[in-house]
Order: C-alpha cells, then structure tokens, then sequence
C-alpha cells in the first residue's frame, strides 16, 4: 500500500474517532429530568399538596403516609390517569376528606402530579444482571397498578 493511501486511511480513522466521540458525549448528556414539566402551575400544585399535608396518607417517589397509595406514577398508572384523580381531589372518599378545591387548584395539583410522574418511578425498579454483564429490569413486562 502507497503511502499517502495510508496516510488517508488513518486520516478517516481519525476523523471519524473524533466524530463518534463528540456524537456519544454529546448524546448521552441530553437526559430528560423534566424540567419542561416545572411550570408556575406545577410550583402551585407542589405548594397546594405541602399546605394540604396530602403526604400524610400518601407517598410521592416513595416518603409518605401508607394509608392512600403512591401518586409518583397515577398520571400514567393503567386504568387511572387525570381524570381518575381529578375525581378524587373533586369529592375525596369515605376515607379521604373532600377538600372543595376549585377547579384552578385541582389543574394546579395534576400539574404537580404530571411533574411527579415524570420525574420519578415508585417503587423503585428491580434491576438483575445477566451472566454477560447485561442488565434486565425485571418489572419491564408487568403491568403497574
Ligand atoms: C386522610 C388521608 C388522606 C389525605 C390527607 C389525602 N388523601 Fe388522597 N386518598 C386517601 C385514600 C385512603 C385514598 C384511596 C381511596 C380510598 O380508599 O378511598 C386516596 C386516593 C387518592 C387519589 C386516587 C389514588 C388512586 O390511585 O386510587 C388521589 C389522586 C388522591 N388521593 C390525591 C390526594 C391529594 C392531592 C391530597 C392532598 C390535597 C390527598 N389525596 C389527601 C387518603 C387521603
């Protein structure tokens, strides 16, 4: 092989090194923490669900009272969502107090609810490794309740 053949193929090489480095450090970076979800309206939900100590019965990414369930993940629960909450925040139950919120202050609480959401999953995954390094979530295939 002539030299300046060699010398073009190491030249690709090197810059096609260069390029799939700034692409992987780059790519990698961009990770969604959902800052697009803190909005004014979350920020009031947030304000609403402290004041109204709703973490007395229930638990946000985990921390929390046990006597309702966990809300981190009732936006995208199957067979729940907004509209199932929204419900509840309307006319509370035998064994949650009806606040009479207006209808602002429920949207503020979905809002706060839809940040949780997407910010966090409760419980917490159960991750196993397999034999080649590997990582499996074993909960991928359940359903949530
Ligand atoms: C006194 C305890 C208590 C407080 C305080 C309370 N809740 Fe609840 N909540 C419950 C219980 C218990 C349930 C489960 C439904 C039932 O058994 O009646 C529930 C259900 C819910 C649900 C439906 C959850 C589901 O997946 O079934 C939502 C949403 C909810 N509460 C939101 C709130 C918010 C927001 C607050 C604060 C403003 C709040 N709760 C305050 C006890 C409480």
């Amino acid at each position: 092989m002539r030299l300046n053949t060699k010398r073009f193929i190491s030249g690709i090489l090197i810059v096609s090194f260069f390029i799939y480095s700034i692409v992987i450090y780059t790519v990698g970076t961009r990770v969604d923490k959902g800052e697009k979800f803190v909005t004014d309206q979350a920020k009031k939900g947030k304000l609403l669900f402290q004041k109204k100590t709703c973490i007395a019965c229930h638990q946000i990414y985990g921390l929390g009272g046990f006597m309702g369930p966990d809300l981190t993940n009732e936006i995208s629960a199957v067979g729940k969502g907004p509209l199932f909450a929204k419900a509840f925040l309307m006319a509370g139950s035998e064994r949650m107090p009806n606040y009479h919120f207006t209808e602002t202050e429920i949207e503020e609480l979905l809002a706060f609810l839809t940040y949780a959401d997407k910010t966090g999953v409760s419980p917490v995954k159960k991750f196993e490794i397999n034999y080649d390094g590997t990582v499996n979530w074993k909960g991928k295939d359940e359903k949530r309740d």
